[in-house]
């Protein structure tokens, strides 16, 4: 921002999708914006569900506001959390709240809920949204479906060992010896490798599987176990480095092949998803038959779906014996930590766009193109265009040309890995579905 430029305020709500703690900016990163010359207005006890008090905003150099409305009045860049298609019933009406001129940044769901952003687009208002920062090398730090998912794949695992009736470690006891948990990880992204990680540190035996086989050895790095199955050729699994979805026969093989492993596991936890589609089905309700009395499914695609044939999405229920467990805002549940992820994501990401100057006009940056998804009335973005039935605004712009981070590159994937490991290089291979063959029995020593 130049010095004699009007200074921009950046307001920041209060979150309202039901049961979300987060806040989209916490204290610690007020001053870089301040710094960059934005004042900061933030909706009054917007941070506290996450641990945030005002006084510590206004301590930082924020203004408050009294109430939601002020804030959406006098904001010139909006920063939320869920907004739009994120938080399609209690958010709506903060559509209403925008105005001309006015930036939203934030998660806004805009492939799954397109008509939200037409919606914005009639209100005059520029819209990014923060779930198609593309997963590039430079783009790492401003990308919050990584640093949310990542928290969620923590999470899952925490709540995975919390309702199972079991320990997760061995443990040789005076009592006898106590077998590790078996957890199986299913789909190693970002979530998926950081339950891994902590799946691991909390010595349970885990395996794991992705339809990407250049995962393996990150997935072997952490300490886990691959299962390889006989289904995908080499780099079959994937496109240009990202999942693609399969046809109904692939993944009928791929339940065949998963039962035994499922049936054995302690633990399941589906993180499986394919960029703009429906979760795949891996797990049906009779894999969940077979599946130990007291065992835990996390079931992460929840939202999406569900990887698993029964999964209410939100619920957590027992079916079977088995607790199924769909909830699905799970970074909303260590919201200090994922409060002060996001915040750093979407401040940096703020500051790129003040540096491109793409708060007031176009850019060809690539992550403003992939971002910016209203401007001027319309709907500019040609993915969303694309979902709406609109034509592309320039006739040579593919929507699925756009690389975006829906669709996962092995990069993304491996900063989750190497949160906890070296990540070493792709490889890929074929054999035959294998079984753990170092796990001690399940009761080495039940007396
Ligand atoms: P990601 O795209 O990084 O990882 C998904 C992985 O699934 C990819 O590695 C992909 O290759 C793999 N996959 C696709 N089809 C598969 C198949 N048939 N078998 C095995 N693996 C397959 O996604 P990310 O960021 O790890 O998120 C995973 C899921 O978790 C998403 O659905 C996301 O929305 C959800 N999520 C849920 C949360 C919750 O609170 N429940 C919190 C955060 C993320």
């Amino acid at each position: 921002m130049s010095q004699d430029a009007p200074q921009k305020i950046v307001g920041v709500p209060r979150e309202s999708f039901p049961g979300e703690r987060r806040v989209a900016l916490v204290p610690a990163h007020v001053a870089a914006l301040k710094k960059a010359g934005f004042a900061v207005l933030v909706e009054r006890a917007a941070g506290v569900r996450a641990g945030y008090l005002d006084d510590e905003y206004t301590a930082a150099g924020a203004e408050l506001a009294d109430s939601r409305d002020v804030v959406f009045d006098q904001a010139d860049v909006v920063l939320q959390v869920r907004a739009a298609g994120a938080n399609r019933h209690a958010g709506a009406d903060d559509i209403n709240r925008l105005h001309n001129g006015q930036t939203l940044i934030a998660i806004c769901d805009p492939l799954a809920q397109a008509d939200f952003m037409q919606d914005i687009a009639a209100r005059g208002a520029t819209t990014f949204a923060l779930e198609l920062v593309p997963r590039i090398t430079r783009a790492q730090s401003m990308d919050v479906l990584s640093s949310q998912a990542s928290i969620g794949g923590y999470k899952a695992v925490l709540s995975a060992a919390a309702q199972l009736p079991r320990m997760c470690p061995m443990m040789m006891t005076a009592a006898g010896t106590i077998a590790p948990a078996r957890f199986f990880i299913l789909g190693a992204g970002v979530a998926g490798l950081q339950a891994i990680a902590t799946a691991k540190r909390l010595g349970a035996v885990v395996w794991a599987y992705d339809v990407r086989p250049a995962v393996k050895e990150e997935v072997q790095s952490l300490g886990a176990k691959f299962l390889e199955l006989d289904l995908v050729k080499s780099a079959d699994g994937q496109s240009g480095g990202y999942a693609k979805e399969m046809d109904d026969e692939f993944y009928r093989k791929q339940r065949e092949a998963m039962t035994k492993l499922i049936a054995e596991s302690d633990v399941v936890i589906t993180t499986a998803a394919i960029p703009g589609r429906r979760a795949p089905i891996l797990v049906t309700e009779d894999m969940v038959r077979e599946m130990p009395e007291g065992s835990v499914l996390i079931d992460m695609a929840a939202e999406s779906g569900g990887n698993c044939e029964i999964t209410d999405a939100g619920e957590v229920t027992i079916k079977h014996g088995v607790t199924i467990d769909g909830t699905i805002n799970l970074p909303a549940t260590v919201p200090y930590h994922s409060s002060q992820t996001y915040s750093k994501n979407v401040v940096t990401f703020l500051l790129h766009l003040q540096n491109e100057n793409a708060l007031d006009a176009d850019s060809d940056d690539e992550i403003v193109q992939g971002t910016l998804v209203t401007r001027d009335g319309e709907v500019v973005n040609a993915r969303v265009r694309d979902v709406l039935g609109l034509a592309p605004r320039i006739p040579s712009e593919a929507a699925t040309e756009t690389s975006t981070s829906s669709e996962v590159p092995e990069a993304s994937a491996a900063t989750a890995a190497e949160a906890a490991a070296d990540t070493p290089q792709a490889d890929t291979s074929d054999a035959n579905s294998t079984m753990s063959d170092e796990a001690p029995p399940r009761e080495a020593n039940p007396e």
